[in-house]
């Protein structure tokens, strides 16, 4: 096992009725910037159940964050902070406004001249603005833990960033919220939270017994769920065990004294960017062409998968972990997920050298658990995945 380190401060807030929380863990005199989406939490009651708990704090609010949350839009949020004096943010939403409101945490206390500076030059925040927040689905796990992923369409970019003042104070996760959230985004936090625990246990065996067994567990977890979630999203046991999954699957437990790779991650962000295809859905149509393409780093790990994760017990090494390939891309597909870019677009064309070429001139010359996965190698696995 490799040696780490390992604090995680963001308080979890975990239950049915539990909203009304916020208002002790928010300062007594804070001036409150509330951050939510494109109105989903109007319709719901998250809404009302968040203004309800924040009656007695002075509070501005900024609507309109939208999926991949978007620069531009972030900076007319970044200037109410200023003009308005703001000390505290709240989000209220998914991945996207929570690590929107993580820019605006950065980029609040940021100065430097712009601050997209933040994310080209990988500037980490040791310490931001501070939030919470609610949760109002489970997918990304950006509710504990401190990394952001911001859009700007103008140039098609989308870059991470993160730093150890970006952790969430607290957030409050009500199963119930789960309810109102479409099918489409249901399959997309199942699917993304799945490639989370993949992206840091596909890699090769380091004797961290533990933290395989979690995240073998966090798997099995959400294959015994998805089903019963997506038959109904008001069974709270089946709803309770997702939202938990998910976060689990990426607040920096299971990934600590493991190798990571996260190169399905590098590849997918770049075809929400091009295509704007949704963030899970572009991982379900790399995953099995990276697994594919690196298998002989990767096999001994994927038949553990196989065999722990999967029963699939019959078979040398290379069988069980081309089975668990298949295995991995037949769940993605029964949620209803395409596993090809030709699914989602007749203008691949071209694609694969386009990435290549963007990590490339981004200096991205070593992806993977051994770095050795080069922007000619990437090219290849995005060809594959057409
Ligand atoms: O905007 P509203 O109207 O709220 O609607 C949203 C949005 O349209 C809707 N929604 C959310 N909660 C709902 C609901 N609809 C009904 N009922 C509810 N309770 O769902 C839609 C998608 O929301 P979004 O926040 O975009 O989804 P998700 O949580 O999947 O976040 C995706 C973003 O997170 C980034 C992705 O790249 C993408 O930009 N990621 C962040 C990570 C992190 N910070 O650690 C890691 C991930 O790998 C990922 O990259
Ligand atoms: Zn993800």
């Amino acid at each position: 096992m490799n040696n780490f380190e390992f604090k995680n401060p963001t308080k979890i807030i975990f239950g049915k009725d539990t909203i009304d929380k916020i208002a002790t863990e928010i300062p007594e005199n804070a001036k409150v910037l509330l951050l939510y989406g494109g109105g989903s939490i109007k319709k719901n009651g998250i809404y009302d159940q968040t203004k309800t708990a924040l009656a007695k704090f002075e509070t501005i609010e900024f609507g309109g964050i939208p999926a991949n949350p978007e620069y531009s839009i972030l900076m007319d949020a970044l200037k109410v902070i200023n003009d308005e004096n703001i000390t505290y943010l709240l989000a209220v939403g998914g991945g996207s406004v929570i690590d929107g409101t993580k820019f605006l945490s950065a980029a609040a206390v940021y100065e430097g001249d712009t601050p997209w500076d933040i994310l080209t030059q990988n500037i980490k925040t040791e310490k931001g603005m501070p939030f919470g927040t609610v949760l109002t689905l489970p997918a990304t796990g950006s509710e504990m833990n401190s990394g952001a992923v911001i859009t700007r369409k103008e140039t098609q970019e989308k870059l991470a960033m993160g730093g150890p003042g970006l952790f969430p104070e607290f957030s409050v996760l009500d199963p119930q919220v789960i309810a109102s959230i479409p099918e489409r985004q249901l399959v997309n936090g199942i699917t993304d939270a799945f490639t989370h625990v993949l992206e840091q246990y596909m890699t090769y065996p380091i004797g961290a017994l533990l933290q395989d067994r979690f995240a073998e567990s966090i798997l099995q977890t959400l294959i015994e769920v998805a089903p019963k979630v997506l038959k109904d999203p008001t069974d709270y046991n089946a709803t309770a065990n997702f939202m938990w999954s998910c976060t689990m699957a990426l607040n920096g437990l299971i990934q600590k004294g493991v190798p990571t790779d996260w190169a399905v991650h590098a590849m997918g962000h770049e075809l929400t960017a091009m295509f704007g295809i949704d963030h899970a859905r572009t991982l379900a149509v790399i995953a099995p062409s990276h697994y594919k393409f690196n298998f002989k780093a990767k096999k001994e790990k994927l038949a553990q998968y196989a065999t722990r994760v999967w029963n699939i017990t019959e078979g040398s090494v290379d069988d069980k972990a081309y089975a668990a390939i298949e295995k991995t891309e037949s769940f993605f597909q029964e949620l209803g997920i395409d596993t090809k870019l030709s699914d989602y677009t007749k203008d691949y064309d071209g694609t694969a050298e386009k990435i290549a070429k963007r990590f490339t001139d981004r200096g991205w010359l070593g992806l993977g658990e051994h770095q050795n996965l080069s922007p000619d190698k990437v090219e290849e696995i995005v060809k594959m995945a057409y």
